[in-house]
């Protein structure tokens, strides 16, 4: 059979054609998948990424449980307009220890990748409460009610073992302490130095400059964290690849 016979053949297959097509397409989806899965630069290496801290991990479950991803992304673009406004572009480090991850891609408010230290606690407060008393344009719903619901860390050390499950490198140790840490961020006047040895670089306030902890304060203190983990001094962007 020519090579012309046998393309007519395999075009005027349609079976044929079927499975040989989608023979082709999964080996160049392989080709290009596979490598990523054992390339060690797939993330780059940053100092400073670590898993978040008890009381960050209970912000984030509220922020995903408030839906506040559906206004705001945390994926600043490598885009000059970008960077000028948010700060340095999101490293995908930065997202390694997200489950789900919060990239989004629609903005309704600004991004909240860098937000951390960019306001005071205060602000936050403020803001949450009213967002409208802050910036009298904004449409973000008011939040206040965080505020008024304590929490307690009961289930703190299961969400981070849950965490464990998918991959974040949560120990044994820092499970174990999982609640004394919780309560030991929120509380200046504990004793957080073994807190800051588990998780460098965590701030340690009463948040929301009230008695107990609330959700506002781990809220408060996941928003004050985003962004600050990665050093940038040590960071060079590996360009040549
Ligand atoms: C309906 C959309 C919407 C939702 C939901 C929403 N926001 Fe916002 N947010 C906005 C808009 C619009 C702005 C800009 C105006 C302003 O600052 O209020 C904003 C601003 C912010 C800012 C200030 C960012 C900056 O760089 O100035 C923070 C922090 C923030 N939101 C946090 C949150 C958190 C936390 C939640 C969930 C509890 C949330 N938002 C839910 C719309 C939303």
């Amino acid at each position: 059979m020519s090579i012309l016979a046998k393309h007519k053949f395999i075009e005027t297959n349609a079976t044929l054609l079927l499975v040989l097509s989608f023979l082709v397409v999964t080996i160049g989806g392989l080709v290009q998948i596979t490598p990523l899965f054992y390339l060690e630069n797939t993330i780059e290496k940053v100092e400073g990424m670590r898993p978040y801290s008890p009381l960050e991990l209970t912000g984030r479950d509220i922020y995903i449980r408030e839906g506040c991803y559906v206004c705001h992304s945390q994926m600043i673009r490598p885009m000059r307009d970008e960077v000028e406004r948010y700060g340095h572009y999101s490293l995908a480090a930065e997202s390694m220890y997200d489950h789900p991850f919060q990239w989004g891609s629609k903005r309704t408010g600004p991004d909240l990748a860098r937000v951390g230290g960019r306001y005071s606690d205060d602000w936050h407060i403020d803001h949450l409460r009213d967002p409208q008393s802050v910036v009298p344009e904004s449409i973000m719903p008011k939040y206040g009610f965080l505020e008024e619901t304590l929490i307690e860390p009961d289930y703190v050390a299961e969400l981070m073992s849950t965490h464990r499950f998918v991959g974040v490198p949560y120990t044994d140790e820092m499970i174990a302490a999982a609640n004394a840490d919780f309560r030991a961020q929120a509380d200046p006047d504990s004793d957080y130095d073994e807190m800051l040895e588990r998780y460098p670089g965590a701030q340690v306030r009463n948040f929301d400059g009230a008695p107990g902890i609330s959700e506002a304060d781990a809220l408060i203190a996941y928003l004050q964290m985003l962004g600050t983990l990665v050093d940038f001094s040590t960071f060079t962007p590996d360009a040549s690849r």
